[in-house]
């Protein structure tokens, strides 16, 4: 792929942020919270981080579901509970009709052929001692997947889809650019086909100009072999381009989600709005018709959060309520169906930018 621009997705905004079919992905009050221990041979608990605090959201055959929020919001924690590189404290993942709420490693491994992770360092996630064809080869082996043309014929496949040369299966990690090394990555995921992605920041550990060409390249695949995503980034400019749907994480709680364009054009929690408004455009006359949205103050500590909403403490509309009521995720009047917001005095629908003045701005990664 040539361009270095993204391309626009599909305009498909999804009614529904609970798919009326039957979903690929269900999950019901996901909880995780890390514990925190004190004492040098007694140890006791002495609180805990509630990375992620009860969420809830699914993902149809096929969809891509953006998850977007700032640093240390949950967003990874969640995409390592999906994947079950990490034990939930509560709540329920069901993947493809299977409960894997508390599946053993063991039991993983049938369910994790179809549920693969894209990591966001491109460095440390390949084994710099294998070649690039044992890296891509080893999931197929241990999965006792043999693909009728041999597992190197199917390897070097893999690197062509991914827009590498074949003739790189026999070379090492250390010899390719960032880029290079994430398309690895993502041969690594797509040589079991699975069902499922989690994409965790994908992009945003590679250089400014590659960014758009990998988002390209997960959306061809994503297009092409009907693979459905999680993709997590930072960045509501990077999931604009691949997620039909965008979910809005605020320490450890979904705030918002929506389809696509209802999200972006008519945002209804404030932290969205706070966040759409850092995110650059293309139109000058489109920045001036958008108010930037300082937010103040630092994240509070996901070991304390706030009472009620979470985001009050650095909301300009927050009202007595929102200190003693949290508000649930639910349509907002005015908000079509499956656009649900987690805020008792939600923006009004008005356009806040035409989808189109959005630009993918890798500097702000
Ligand atoms: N193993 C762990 N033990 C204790 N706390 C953890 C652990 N992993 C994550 N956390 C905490 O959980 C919270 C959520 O972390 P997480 O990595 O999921 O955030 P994130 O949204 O992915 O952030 P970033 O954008 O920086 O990647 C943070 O406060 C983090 O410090
Ligand atoms: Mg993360």
């Amino acid at each position: 792929m040539s361009t270095t621009e993204p391309r626009t997705g599909q305009s498909t905004d999804r009614p529904a942020a609970e798919n009326t079919g039957e979903n690929l992905l269900e999950v019901r009050g996901l909880q995780k919270h890390f514990p925190i221990r004190q004492g040098i041979i007694f140890q006791r608990q002495v609180g805990a981080v509630r990375a992620v605090d009860g969420i809830d959201f699914s993902v149809g055959p096929g969809e891509s579901l953006g998850l977007v929020g700032e640093s240390g919001c949950g967003k990874s924690t969640t995409g390592r509970l999906i994947t079950r590189l990490l034990e939930p404290t509560g709540g329920s993942v069901v993947f493809d009709g299977e409960d894997i709420t508390h599946r053993s490693p063991g039991r993983m491994q049938e369910a994790r052929r179809n549920l693969q992770m894209i990591f966001q360092d491109p460095y440390s996630s390949l084994n710099p001692r294998h070649t690039v064809g044992t890296i891509i080869e080893t999931p197929m082996r241990l999965n006792g997947i043999n693909p009728p043309q041999g597992h190197k014929k199917r390897a070097q496949e893999l690197l062509e889809t991914v827009g590498l040369n074949p003739e790189h299966y026999n070379r090492y990690p250390n010899e390719f650019s960032g880029g290079q090394r994430q398309r690895i990555g993502i041969a690594r995921a797509l040589a079991l086909r699975p069902k499922l992605i989690v994409a965790d920041e994908p992009v945003s550990a590679l250089d400014v100009s590659i960014q758009a060409q990998v988002v390209n390249l997960l959306q061809d695949l994503q297009r092409e072999f009907g693979i459905a995503f999680v993709f997590i980034a930072h960045d509501l400019a990077v999931v604009r381009h691949f997620s039909e749907r965008v979910a809005v994480m605020y320490l450890g709680k979904i705030v918002e989600v929506a389809g696509r364009e209802s999200l972006y054009t008519r945002p209804r929690h404030p932290y969205t709005h706070a966040l759409l408004s850092a995110v650059p455009e293309a139109d000058p006359d489109a920045v001036k018709r958008r108010e930037r949205i300082r937010l103040a103050g630092d994240v509070p500590s996901p070991i304390d959060p706030p009472s009620g909403c979470r985001f009050r403490t650095r909301c300009w509309k927050a009202q007595d309520r929102c200190a003693t009521e949290e508000p649930p995720l639910a349509r907002a009047e005015g908000s079509p169906t499956g656009h649900l917001t987690a805020c008792h005095f939600p923006e009004e629908p008005t356009v806040a930018a035409r989808e189109e003045d959005i630009v993918l701005d890798p500097a702000l990664g």
